[in-house]
């Protein structure tokens, strides 16, 4: 099945070659060299010199340990079902938390935080910034209307490595990440750059779990290991992926092959009577949310693309039938998009 779903997605074969490499032991040199040299090659792509904590879970693991860690009261900005997903995570792990939500489809905005910000002081702020759920592209400039001691976390689960997130500028406190989106490997792992300020204020909260807390991360950073045995075959994978990243691609071509990507789908969406469902100007570049302005039969489309080797997603929860995604990230291929958008107008020009 040829996936354009956002994510897990396709994974080149080299990667997945790597992931059968014989195993080593997570408490000796060799791993320790591993270790330094994914860690070195995430502080790169995220313009980082903060630590970074290679995870054995899936984002949402960190997206709790990162409230677990951040004090108290938390503001969780919501425009979407991950960034509803952050304030139910903060409230069940027992944190006093408000939500300031946005309609969906549209930007969180940054007057409006402000002005949150200025009612009440916050220990931490959450944003998602790709909300993966309705294809919006948060602004970053959120990040200088938080307060210096205000920690701002930042759910990059869906962009980064599809695009530029600058963690220093922007004086990004907790920046969090996985493995199988933009980043082109296959579920398991996932990151979270971690400032001084995260790192002390961490220290002075009580319960803050074991398996996520940032001082046992701490204690084994120093060592160059993880806490607790991690996922060594997608270290492999993820070590060889990053070389390819800096050294053979770019960062910016990348990029740029996602902007491209997006530019293709929003041609495609428009040439076939659709609407990009979020405001316009942001628009996500890594998976693109269509309204289906059609009222065209959604399920019935999908069945039809899969019959013929492809996945798209439908819209996510209420937005089901009146929104459908592509996405378009990580390694994937132009080419291959065109392939895709091809089929799509044969199935969609028949569709009703
Ligand atoms: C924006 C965003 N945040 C968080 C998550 C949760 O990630 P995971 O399923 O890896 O825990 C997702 C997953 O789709 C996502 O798109």
């Amino acid at each position: 099945m040829n996936l354009f779903i956002p994510g897990p997605v396709e994974v080149r074969p080299e990667l997945l070659e790597q992931m059968s490499r014989p195993m080593i032991g997570h408490r000796t040199e060799r791993f320790s060299e591993l270790y330094e040299s994914v860690v070195q090659g995430l502080q790169r792509l995220t313009h980082t010199g903060n630590r970074v904590f290679v995870s054995t879970s899936s984002s949402t693991g960190l997206m709790e340990g990162s409230v677990r860690n951040a004090g108290s009261p938390v503001l969780n900005l919501v425009n979407g079902a991950f960034g509803k997903r952050w304030h139910e995570i903060t409230l069940k792990n027992g944190v006093d938390a408000d939500a300031l939500e946005f309609p969906v489809g549209e930007p969180v905005d940054p007057d409006t935080v402000q002005e949150m910000l200025g009612e009440r002081s916050y220990s931490a702020v959450t944003m998602v910034h790709n909300e993966s759920s309705t294809g919006v592209l948060n602004p970053l400039e959120v990040a200088e209307v938080v307060p210096d001691d205000t920690l701002f976390l930042l759910d990059t689960v869906s962009s980064m490595g599809g695009v530029d997130v600058d963690v220093d500028s922007l004086g990004v406190d907790v920046c969090l990440f996985g493995t199988q989106k933009c980043m082109g490997l296959p579920p398991g792992l996932s990151f979270a750059s971690l400032s001084e300020d995260a790192l002390d204020r961490s220290e002075n909260v009580e319960p803050r779990g074991y398996y996520f807390s940032y001082g046992s991360f701490c204690r084994y950073d120093e060592k160059r290991q993880t806490i607790s045995t991690p996922n060594i075959p997608l270290m492999y994978a993820l070590d060889r992926q990053l070389e390819y990243i800096h050294d053979e691609e770019g960062m910016d071509a990348r990029f740029r092959r996602h902007a491209r990507m997006m530019d293709m789908t929003h041609s495609w969406a428009r040439g076939n009577g659709f609407d990009i469902y979020p405001r316009e100007g942001y628009e996500s570049r890594t998976v693109t949310c269509i309204e289906n302005t059609r009222g065209v039969n959604i399920d019935e489309a999908i069945v039809k693309l899969r019959d013929r080797g492809y996945l798209i997603s439908n819209g996510y929860g209420e937005l089901k039938g009146e929104t459908f995604r592509v996405g378009h990230m990580g390694d994937r291929r132009p080419e291959e998009l065109e392939e895709l958008l091809g089929v799509m107008d044969e199935v969609f020009r028949e569709a009703t």
